[in-house]
């Protein structure tokens, strides 16, 4: 069977995992922010998977948009992961099945992967050895689900609040044209290397002057101020001498 995997990635975590399928699946992989940008909307592979991170116990706004839009007419298998900070607490998995129903489709497999939450503006990263378990962990977990998927098994996954959140989440999507507005940057940290810009998925990130300001578009997913190679990027004060998060295993270059 035909394997294509959609991902969307901001701190290499979801990337990592799509990676690590391909390998073992023999799956092709592909980018969602890239897919929306280029209006690529049809998937014929007969086994397609969703990679991506929680996000405000649910789906990444990019995501919702693009499964959405997505038409899947060979598809027989459906599995879903969503990489987060805090595993089994949200509903991503409830709003992605409402999406594909719409269609007349459902997903047969779906999981939570703990791996590092990128979320500064809650809490520091992870220290280094609480970094190292979670990705041993993790990579056992890749394992089975590979081995599950490549037979096709199905798997519910054990959901805290699958049925709630969807105000929190709501409201945290209609208030887009807000979410950058505490963005700063430090002007004497930045060395206009224009990694921020380049890694924003909604081109949200203009450098008129060489420094980046934010156009009011933002999904939060975050990049820009864990991929800044001189942290002179913040969110107010709240983010400040934290520190920054991009999956061990994938370049910076990679989530461009
Ligand atoms: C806006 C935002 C909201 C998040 N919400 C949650 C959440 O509700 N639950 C959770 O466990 N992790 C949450 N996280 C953490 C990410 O899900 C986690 O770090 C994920 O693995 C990042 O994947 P990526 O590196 O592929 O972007 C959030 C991160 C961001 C940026
Ligand atoms: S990534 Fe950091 S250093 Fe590079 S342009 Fe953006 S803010 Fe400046
Ligand atoms: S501005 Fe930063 S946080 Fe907002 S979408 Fe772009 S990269 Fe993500």
């Amino acid at each position: 069977m035909k394997t294509a995997i959609y991902y969307f990635s901001a701190t290499g975590n979801s990337l990592y995992a799509a990676k690590f399928l391909k390998e073992t699946l023999n799956a092709e992989i592909f980018s969602i922010p890239k897919m929306l940008r280029e209006n690529n909307f049809t998937a014929n592979a007969e086994k397609i998977g969703f990679i991506f991170p929680q996000h405000y116990f649910g789906l990444p706004m990019l995501v919702e948009e693009f499964v959405r839009k997505l038409e899947m007419p060979n598809v027989k298998y459906i599995f879903a992961i969503a990489t987060c900070g805090v595993p089994y607490w949200g509903r991503p998995f409830t709003d992605l099945n409402e999406l594909l129903a719409a269609k007349n489709l459902r997903q047969n497999a779906s999981w939570f992967l703990r791996l590092v939450s990128n979320y500064l503006p809650l809490r520091d990263t992870a220290a280094d050895w609480r970094i190292k378990i979670r990705y041993w962990f993790a990579e056992r977990k890749l394992k089975k689900i590979s081995a599950m998927v490549a037979q096709n098994e199905s798997h519910d996954t054990w959901e805290v609040g699958k049925s709630s959140g969807k105000k929190y989440h709501d409201d945290w999507e209609s208030r887009r044209a807000d979410l950058d507005k505490n963005f700063q940057c430090d002007v004497e940290k930045c060395v206009k290397c224009g990694l921020c810009e380049r890694v924003c998925p909604v081109k949200n990130i203009t450098r008129p002057q060489g420094f980046p300001q934010w156009q009011h578009n933002c999904v939060e997913c975050l990049a820009c101020i864990n991929v800044c190679p001189k942290c002179a990027i913040d969110l107010g004060d709240v983010t400040k001498g934290r520190k920054r998060y991009v999956h061990w295993q994938i370049k910076p270059s990679e989530l461009v």
